[in-house]
């Protein structure tokens, strides 16, 4: 492998105005790798703590120039012209460098930027696609395309829609191909714009591009995607399904569950989930509980479980193998949400895929809500055959360029599958 020669950073923007981190790194036999850092609104309290300069007097204190200065200083000094003969080594070295837990000394955006970086450098040095260069380092025994997972009505935190369900997602699992996919759920967004214009709804959008019409609960927006699905041609449930992300932590307070103008306890949450799922062609549900109440996770992964539907944690186990691990044990979910961002390094997000692969644990590798036009995560889903890929509605740049990847991914690699027997047991309910 040849030897680091350069890193730069720079700060540039993310999908919602605010700044973010880009590196550059380069290796001596002239390849290079670029790579930009997404950034999460509704976190999870465990999540790898990215570098902020603080200083009020720039983008009210959200600004990374320290994170620039650790990648252009301490980080490109200490390994400039060193060679690292594997991914692991480059990211353990790095994570030594910190020597914080959280990644809080260096920044874990800083960290994370490097990382990526040196995959994509090292790629170009091995003279191998991304896709393949992760898929040896994963040993995926075979590629196989994320069926998309599109949220196209955003509500909690990414909108001021009214609904406190966060995402709204479309599941184009009845496709052939991503390609087919894709076109799926870009015609039922664009069946949702027309009938909420016919309804009289505003289609302004939230952050991750999808509609934030003024809804009083969730089982109206569920209505509106049924009804949007059908418009655009297809069947509810057979050929699209519905995934919801409650991203529960954001109404979890003193042990109950506000949830649009309910006081709910953690039974009551769960059992609005099932009758939903009764209700609605549903089959997955992420974070339908705060990471905050485990005792109630273990009865919610239980009774999703028993319906044969996918049980998602995000917040709850924010990539970090050691937290999944524990989950694990208690039985906690059924499928775990993929961020690279939440624990910092390529190799540390393969290593908690490793355990879900294990354990039978289910996969969605996931953008943030704050994005730019890095388009890593659908080569890495790609290529760890992670089966499913949630990157927010098929509208927008930064949302775009994960799918249409996607599209140029499956030019290469013709052979891959659509993962979409993901859902077979809760599709078959419909
Ligand atoms: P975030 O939300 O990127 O704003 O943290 C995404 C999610 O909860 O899945
Ligand atoms: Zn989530």
């Amino acid at each position: 492998m040849a030897k680091i020669l350069a890193l730069k950073a720079r700060e540039i923007l993310d999908s919602r105005g605010l700044p973010t981190l880009e590196v550059e790194l380069q290796l001596t036999d002239g390849a290079c790798g670029r790579a930009s850092v997404p950034s999460g609104k509704s976190t999870g309290s465990k999540e790898a703590v990215e570098w902020r300069d603080g200083d009020k007097t720039r983008f009210r204190g959200r600004g990374v120039l320290g994170a620039v200065q650790h990648v252009q200083g301490t980080i490109a000094r200490a390994v400039q012209g060193c060679d690292f003969d594997s991914q692991e080594a480059f990211d353990r070295y790095l994570t030594n460098l910190d020597g914080t837990m959280d990644k809080h000394r260096l920044g874990a955006n800083a960290i994370l930027g490097c990382s990526m970086a040196f995959a994509r450098a090292a790629a170009v040095s091995k003279k191998c696609s991304l896709v393949q260069s992760i898929a040896s380092i994963y040993e995926t025994e075979k590629l196989v395309f994320p069926v998309p997972m599109m949220n196209v009505i955003n509500g909690g935190k990414h909108a001021d829609s009214g609904v406190s369900t966060q995402e709204f997602m479309l599941i184009p699992h009845g496709a052939d191909t991503i390609s087919d996919a894709i076109r799926m759920g870009a015609e039922t967004y664009q069946a949702l714009r027309l009938l909420l214009e016919s309804k009289g709804f505003r289609v302004a959008i939230g952050d991750e591009g999808g509609f934030a019409p003024q809804l009083k609960t969730t089982e109206g927006a569920l209505e509106l995607l049924v009804a949007a699905i059908e418009q655009a041609g297809y069947i509810p449930g057979a050929q699209i399904s519905l995934g919801l992300d409650f991203a529960a932590n954001d109404f979890y307070q003193d042990g109950h569950y506000l949830f649009e103008g309910h006081t709910w306890t953690s039974d009551e949450m769960t059992a609005y989930c099932l009758q939903l799922a009764q209700q609605f062609p549903i089959v997955s549900i992420e974070d339908g509980l705060s990471e905050y109440d485990w005792q109630g996770w273990e009865t919610h992964t239980k009774a999703l479980n028993e319906n044969g539907i996918q049980c998602v944690g995000d917040d709850i186990f924010v990539t970090h193998a050691n937290i999944f691990q524990r989950g694990i044990d208690q039985g906690i979910a059924n499928a775990i949400l993929i961020k690279l961002n939440q624990v910092g390094t390529v190799t540390e997000t393969l290593e908690t895929m490793r355990l879900a692969r294990a354990h039978q644990y289910k996969t969605v590798v996931s953008h943030r809500s704050g994005e730019t036009d890095d388009a890593f995560i659908a080569d890495f889903a790609l290529a760890t055959a992670a089966g499913q890929m949630k990157a927010g509605a098929p509208a927008r740049g930064e949302r775009v360029a994960k799918y249409n990847q996607l599209l140029r991914l499956q030019e290469t690699f013709p052979d891959a599958p659509l993962a979409a027997g993901v859902y077979q047991k809760a599709s078959k309910k419909q």
